[in-house]
């Protein structure tokens, strides 16, 4: 099996060089990689380079995730989260590959505080939601043999993520304010390859399975809550923090204005992704640990 794989230095996109390797020939690329074009600006580029590749199938890890900065550049946003993934669609269909494509649950309106199921209307709040969606429907619309993973708060334990900074900011101030109005599951970006692996290899024996899946970690908790959880294993680890227990104050959403709207409910439910690969999705706090545990082994 060949795999083409876009956005290979994005948090999910790092974790699936790792986990796709042992599924066959994996040419990985990035928006300024050299041998193939992997800029998702360049519409006509990515094409020939799935022309070129011929891949088996096609894993699109890259997107436009800046939430915020979207809102002023909604070209450049709509360009690489639906007009890229729509070339990456007709050119899989036009070789009969597979196109295995990330999405969002901000193509929610967050109302409510049920569980979003594959079926639910969607209506999103932003511009990278929008988009995101219009991704989804252009691939869809293109009769491509795809799978579209609608993932949640994602973090990896290379680079920035929320964790780090909640960390970092425990041990500069004696107080921190966090949102707790938002509900969601922390994902870790090696869960999501994992699966994403995992889902492939039944995909090729089982087309029946192409569709739209909702990935998340189990559980569910707000910014708050997640912030509380990440200084709680700190303090056990025996870094020292200046925020003393009970130190995080919980805010609204509002307290922290910002260009992009975000959803309050980003529960999402896994139920139709677990029951048709046979899969469990561990709790949240099971990866968030095992991250912290690296980040705080390593020192970084
Ligand atoms: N992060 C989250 O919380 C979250 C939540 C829900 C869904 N998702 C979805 O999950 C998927 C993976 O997200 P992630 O967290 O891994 O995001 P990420 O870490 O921001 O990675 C996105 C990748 O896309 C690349 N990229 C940006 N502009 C590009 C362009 N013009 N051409 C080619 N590549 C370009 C980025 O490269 P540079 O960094 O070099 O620009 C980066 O490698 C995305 O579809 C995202 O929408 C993410």
């Amino acid at each position: 099996m060949k795999i083409l794989l876009f956005g290979k230095n994005g948090q999910v996109g790092w974790e699936l060089q790792r986990s796709l390797a042992p599924l066959g020939e994996l040419v990985a690329l990035d928006h300024d990689s050299k041998e193939f074009c992997g800029n998702f600006a360049d519409l006509d580029g990515i094409a020939e380079t799935v022309r070129a590749v011929a891949p088996d199938v096609i894993v699109n890890a890259a997107a436009h995730t800046a939430v915020d900065k979207a809102e002023s550049e909604p070209d450049l946003a709509r360009t690489i989260n639906a007009l890229a993934p729509a070339v990456l669609a007709r050119e899989a269909a036009r070789l009969n590959a597979w196109l295995v494509h990330y999405s969002t649950d901000y193509v929610f309106d967050g109302s409510g505080d049920r569980p979003w199921v594959e079926t639910d209307p969607p209506g999103p709040l932003s511009v990278y939601g929008v988009t995101k969606l219009a991704g989804e429907q252009l691939i869809r619309q293109s009769g491509c043999r795809h799978l579209i993973f609608r993932t949640s708060w994602v973090y990896g334990a290379r680079g920035g993520n929320f964790a780090k900074t909640m960390l970092r900011l425990a041990q500069e101030r004696d107080s921190l304010k966090v949102i707790d109005d938002q509900i969601g599951a922390p994902t870790g970006a090696d869960l999501l390859a994992d699966v994403t692996a995992h889902v492939i290899r039944t995909a090729r024996q089982h087309p029946e399975v192409a569709g739209l899946y909702h990935l998340v970690a189990g559980g569910e908790t707000s910014w708050h809550g997640y912030a509380s959880f990440v200084l709680d294993f700190a303090r056990r680890a025996g870094v020292p923090l200046k925020a003393a227990i009970g130190a995080i104050e919980p805010v609204p959403t509002s307290a922290f204005p910002t260009a992009a709207c975000r959803p309050h409910n980003s529960r999402m439910n896994t139920e139709k992704l677990q029951n048709t690969f046979d899969l469990y999705l561990p709790h949240w706090q099971a990866g968030v640990e095992r991250m912290l545990s690296e980040v705080l082994e390593s020192g970084k």
